[in-house]
């Protein structure tokens, strides 16, 4: 019975593509879907848990491996850029709680990683300063808060597959009770595109550099580190302000139930996803880049 129900239920999804089902779910009576419905009685019971087997296990282990956050937020934009131009195009029921929610994730995580680069970029800006002054030691402080900086978007966004990790770490720890020491593990291993992976050890090696320069206070080379590594953190700030403004400008007019202008904002928005593509992507991957406004028959 509950079989028959999915059956249906996956059918219509194939039938009336993704929104028609997010419709006909939330609203299946009338079509207004910006009036949310109370949520169904459960007429059954939430079956009990069960313990899961070794190969459910071992399955679900490897999914939390290759999981990328990374690559989770990018393909959360890129189905959200499709809803936009889907239900900004306004050739059928606009609805707007969608067409704003859609952007306002982009803007919200484009935003995020905005704000990463914002603080290195201060951070850099800090130590060039104090290197300049001769404050060493406060130089130094600063350089340590670039790395942590660094760290921190690496802690957020790398698979455990990247960090090393496979899915007898976690069995291991499981079965000690801990996150144990000593669980096997693997060394670094990268997966983001070569030209991406170039200017993140740029980085490193102008970090390196202008620690050793302030070892023999010398701030000429300390202002050629983080110089150089300036550029790398303003081009990247630019492509996510340049998205996080024109998603924020598409969730405006979606908010005031209005899709006038929309077209050259998404047009904007994404060039900014395309430009860092072009630039540290560009492996032939599909999907990649966000779709265009209208679908070429149009
Ligand atoms: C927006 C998030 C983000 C920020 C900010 C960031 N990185 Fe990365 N970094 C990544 C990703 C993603 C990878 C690649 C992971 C993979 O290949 O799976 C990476 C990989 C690296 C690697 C290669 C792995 C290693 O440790 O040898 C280095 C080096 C690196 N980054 C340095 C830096 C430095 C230095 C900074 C700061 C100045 C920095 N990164 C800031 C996301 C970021
Ligand atoms: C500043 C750089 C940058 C910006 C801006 C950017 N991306 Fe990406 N994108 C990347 C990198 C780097 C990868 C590769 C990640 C990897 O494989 O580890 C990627 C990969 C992707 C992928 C493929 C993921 C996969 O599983 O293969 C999609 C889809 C994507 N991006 C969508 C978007 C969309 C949509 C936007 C704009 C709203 C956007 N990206 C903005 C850097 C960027």
């Amino acid at each position: 019975m509950r079989k028959t129900l999915l059956l249906v239920l996956l059918g219509c999804c194939i039938a009336f593509g993704l929104l028609g089902c997010i419709k006909s779910a939330s609203s299946p009576e009338n079509n207004q879907a910006n009036t949310p419905t109370p949520p169904a009685p459960a007429n059954e019971p939430a079956p009990e848990p069960q313990p899961a087997s070794t190969d459910e296990l071992d399955a679900k282990l490897q999914d939390w491996v290759n999981h990328s956050p990374m690559r989770l937020k990018m393909h959360g934009m890129w189905i959200n850029a499709g809803l936009i131009v889907r239900l900004g195009a306004g050739v059928e029921f606009i609805d707007y709680s969608w067409l704003e929610a859609a952007a306002q994730d982009i803007a919200r995580k484009a935003g995020d990683f905005a704000e990463m680069w914002e603080l290195i970029r201060d951070a850099n800006r800090d130590m060039a300063a104090l290197a300049r002054n001769e404050e060493w030691f406060d130089a130094r402080m600063a350089s340590f808060r670039v790395w942590s900086y660094c760290t921190d978007c690496h802690a957020e966004n790398w698979s455990p597959h990247t960090r090393g990790f496979k899915p007898e770490t976690f069995k291991t720890w499981l079965e000690n009770g801990n996150a144990a020491e000593d669980a096997p593990t693997t060394g670094i291993r990268l997966t983001a595109p070569p030209r991406f992976l170039q200017i993140m050890f740029r980085m490193l090696g102008n970090i390196n550099m202008g620690n050793a320069a302030m070892e023999s206070h010398d701030s000429a080379g300390v202002l050629d580190a983080t110089k150089n590594i300036h550029e790398v953190v303003v081009e990247q700030l630019s492509f996510w302000r340049t998205i996080e403004r024109h998603a924020r400008a598409i969730a405006t007019q979606a908010e005031n139930q209005r899709i006038d202008g929309i077209d050259a904002q998404y047009a904007k928005m994404t060039s900014g996803c395309i430009g860092c593509h072009d630039k540290y992507v560009a492996d032939g991957r599909t999907p990649l880049n966000p779709l265009p406004w209208k679908y070429s028959d149009d």
